[in-house]
């Protein structure tokens, strides 16, 4: 099923490029804009456990082309670039064999997954070269769309950005009756948002100073692995199943022609009504579900800001193209689906408050420090041409923001330097993360609410092994789509989550909470809880 799929879909894909090349109306720069050659969306490969319920995972290096007739090193789970989707229905006992075959360590980590963090990849479960890790999880949550992907202490955005990532769905088989669309790569169709800066040769990432600050931010677009690919889809409606998998980028994404994405679940499942939407900001790590409606025939293209200015200019993300020989299985929208139903907030036993602390002063003095002062050694050689330190320094990330939240290419960045080794560091819960510090001890099953603050730019939340509701940002009550539990949150100043403690933590195996910026993630803006 899965194979006639793929083959179906790229065999459709080839005829699309000249229709494509036809259409250029928005007003982004037009390098990414519908290319002669687009390529058919890839569909990551449906896989299943097996009949002693065992899926095997193979983590390894390879190359690959982000686009027709380039090649880079990358990384793969069973394949060259990113991984399967993985289906596993709710209740199943599961072997997730993960075989480490990068020559290097690594960890996985199941991001969404509700597992006792003894069964997951945080930082402290190693899987050594040549080695095997196989945790047997029990599948026990609402369906939902979640990932995988590396979790090494200081290393997580190289890893993530070779390409060590793929997907899973938690199924209860109830999607017909629902009326969602379920046909796997026909009207079901998972989209993994990244950006690269280059994407030919073998640095692929290369982070400088200010990308370990900001974020690294690149200016290709891709998804699923390839740039601006061409989807075919049926005339009726179909699922898109959304995953921001870049290591910093926001996409605010929305359709050319204004039609609306129709958002009914995220993270943790559904939100009670499928909702129109029509900008959609995706943070790294997050997730949406969403309908659109391929009715009309009409081809649409999937568009995001070039940066985080709601007037700044569009960049092209992908395109959609109808086709009447494919099978309509949904005609209309659902009008409700499961309540996710409210915790009372008076649940909370207590109340904590966090600081996403950037260090900017002690950070951007790395930036000055002559060379051979850093523990990297790089000294100015980070530095962003073009830019004055010092001003920069004194007014702060704001006045940065429109340049540098933008994917930069390879030719702006400077020397390239190891998170751990650039000697730049944030903070979570005070200090920088530190593997041998619990910093939260947390009652098992209980709710807590914590307070989370933003300095000088925003940053995704996200908690290991436990969800959360978001009560208010910026003392507002989240928009319908943000409003179901989640484990991602952007936050852009203050915010308040009622977070429920889903599974045991032991203090051999905290479970973390960080920025899902990865670059945030490797220098420090970490933290770690166990349950009690
Ligand atoms: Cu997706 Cu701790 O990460
Ligand atoms: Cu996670
Ligand atoms: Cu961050």
């Amino acid at each position: 099923m899965t194979d006639i799929t793929i083959t179906r879909r790229h065999a459709l894909g080839l005829g699309l490029g000249a229709a494509a090349a036809c259409y250029l109306p928005w007003n982004g720069v037009a390098r990414a804009a519908a290319r002669a050659d687009a390529p058919p969306l890839p569909v990551p490969p449906l896989i299943e456990p097996d009949g002693n319920g065992v899926v095997k995972l193979r983590l390894g290096k390879g190359r690959h082309a982000f686009r027709v007739g380039s090649e880079a090193a990358s990384a793969g789970v069973n394949g060259s670039y990113l991984g399967p989707l993985l289906r596993l229905e709710n209740g199943a006992r599961v072997t997730l064999a993960v075989e480490n075959a990068l020559g290097e360590e690594t960890t996985m980590h199941w991001h969404g997954l509700f597992v006792p963090s003894r069964l997951d990849g945080g930082p402290h479960n190693i899987i050594k070269p040549g080695e095997t890790w196989s945790p047997e999880v029990t599948i026990d949550q609402p369906p939902s769309f979640n990932w995988f992907h590396p979790h090494m202490h200081g290393d997580t955005a190289r890893q993530a950005h070779m390409g060590l990532a793929g997907l899973i769905v938690v199924t209860d088989g109830k999607d017909g009756e629902r009326g969602l669309p379920q046909s796997y790569g026909i009207d079901d169709l998972p989209l993994v948002l990244q950006d690269r800066r280059v994407i030919e040769g073998e640095d692929v990432y290369a982070p400088d100073l200010m990308d370990l600050i900001h974020g690294f931010r690149g200016d290709i677009l891709i998804v699923n692995g390839v740039e601006g690919p061409v989807a075919a889809v049926p005339k009726g409606i179909v699922r898109l199943r959304l995953l921001n998998g870049a290591n910093a980028r926001n996409f605010h994404l929305r359709l050319s022609d204004g039609r609306p994405l129709h958002v009914f679940a995220s993270d943790g499942g559904f939100v009670a009504a499928p909702g129109p939407v029509s900008r959609l900001t995706v943070a790294p790590g997050e997730r949406y579900e969403c309908l659109v409606d391929f009715s009309g025939g009409s081809a649409v293209d999937l568009l995001t800001l070039a940066d985080d200015e709601e007037t700044g200019e569009e960049l092209h993300v992908m395109r959609f193209v109808p086709d009447a020989g494919l099978p309509v299985a949904v005609t209309a929208i659902p009008a409700r689906l499961e309540d996710p139903g409210m915790p009372d907030p008076s649940l909370s036993i207590r109340r904590r408050s966090f600081v996403f602390d950037e260090r900017l002063a002690a950070n951007m003095a790395l930036m000055k420090a002559p060379s051979g002062q850093m523990e990297s050694g790089h000294g100015m050689a980070g530095m962003h041409s073009g830019h004055d330190m010092g001003s920069m320094e004194m007014e702060g990330m704001h006045d940065m923001d429109h340049s540098m939240h933008q994917g930069r290419s390879a030719g702006d960045a400077g020397a390239p330097v190891a998170a751990l080794a650039s000697g730049v560091r944030m903070a979570m819960a005070g200090e920088p993360f530190d593997m041998n510090h619990i910093d939260v001890e947390a009652k098992l099953g209980s709710f807590e609410i914590w307070e989370l603050q933003t300095q000088e730019m925003a940053h995704p939340f996200h908690i290991h092994g436990a969800s959360f509701r978001i009560l208010t940002k910026n003392g507002e009550p989240p928009v319908p789509h943000e409003a179901g539990w989640k484990d991602v949150a952007l936050i852009n100043g203050r915010a308040e989550l009622l977070i429920r403690f889903d599974r045991e933590a032991d203090r051999d195996h905290p479970f973390m909470f960080h920025c899902h910026i990865l670059e945030h993630e490797d220098v420090g803006m970490m933290a770690q809880f166990v349950t009690v």
